[in-house]
């Protein structure tokens, strides 16, 4: 990569930073805690204990190809020795959440954004934005497959795409990362399996997802998952549910600008919806859900 170019500082909660034009930062290894390294340890277990037979195996293979859970927060240097190697992708350090265009920019071109910061033991079940935990374990051992590297490549360059079109054509394709790369399910000969970063790394929705009767497990399309508003606050009222990772990368293959056209002109559907068409795993039944708006 680049050597990035020092824009300014930035206040954060973690005090005054510098901040690049691409977001990335050196992971200041050496500044994390007694601490931090405890909370990673605890979050790795909890989530090595409850995942097998659960996460899909290729999620389950790269977590120990990594060596994720040695002990103590990962060095990225080492992890992008064995990623460089396995599909040509980074992992980069940021201070958290990107700008859309330079977040795009970065998947485009094989780089993954991790916010090098990790929460406080007192906010192990929740927090609402995205820190190493959920980055680094949930993200990237996917990374080290092949056809998802590929997807989550041209995932970027149609991010940039979409975001030239308009916002519009942005919230479809945050809809379609939102219910694939976050909040994925995939069906396997074994059964039904996680391999969303946001379910992956979060103890709760990791049994949720599987085992609740509340939610809907719907099977993937692409128009319909584009099309579909999702919950930011609660466990989803709905999980799509790919055969394969192939399937995922042929079905958001073709350009998307028609599609986008399309949809503007149709309604979306609310978050816990079951239509005709739908191929229904299980129907939720609603229980528990929350009644509010759905972004
Ligand atoms: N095919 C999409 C387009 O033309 C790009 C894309 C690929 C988007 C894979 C998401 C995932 O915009
Ligand atoms: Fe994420």
């Amino acid at each position: 990569m680049d050597t990035p170019r020092k824009v300014e500082h930035q206040q954060t909660d973690r005090g005054y930073v510098p901040v690049y034009a691409t977001g990335v930062v050196e992971q200041p290894w050496a500044s994390y805690s007694k601490t931090d390294h405890e909370v990673w340890d605890t979050l790795f277990q909890r989530q090595r204990d409850l995942l097998p037979g659960r996460a899909c195996n290729e999620f389950m293979a790269g977590v120990e190809r990594f060596g994720l859970g040695d002990g103590g927060i990962p060095k990225f240097t080492e992890l992008n020795k064995v990623l460089g190697a396995a599909t040509g992708w980074e992992v980069v350090a940021v201070e958290g959440l990107l700008p859309d265009e330079v977040f795009f920019d970065h998947l485009a071109n094989r780089r993954f954004p991790v916010s090098w910061w990790i929460r406080k033991p007192d906010q192990l079940d929740y927090l609402s934005e995205p820190d190493l935990f959920h980055d680094l374990f949930g993200h990237v051992p996917l990374l080290l497959n092949p056809v998802f590297a590929d997807y989550m490549q041209a995932y970027g360059r149609g991010g940039m795409k979409a975001f030239a079109i308009g916002p519009e054509a942005l919230m479809n394709l945050t809809r379609l990362y939102w219910y694939t790369v976050e909040f994925g399910l995939i069906n396997t000969d074994e059964g039904m399996r996680i391999y969303g970063a946001g379910i992956v790394s979060s103890k709760g929705e990791s049994i949720y997802c599987l085992d609740s009767p509340s939610p809907n497990r719907i099977g993937f399309s692409l128009e319909r998952v584009m099309s579909t508003r999702y919950r930011i606050d609660t466990y989803q009222q709905t999980y799509f549910v790919i055969d394969s990772f192939d399937q995922l990368f042929e079905a958001t293959h073709p350009d998307f600008t028609p599609i986008y056209a399309k949809l503007r002109e149709l309604p979306a559907h609310a978050a816990g919806d079951v239509l005709d068409d739908d191929r229904v795993f299980t129907r939720g039944d609603r229980e528990g859900w929350a009644t509010g708006a759905d972004t």
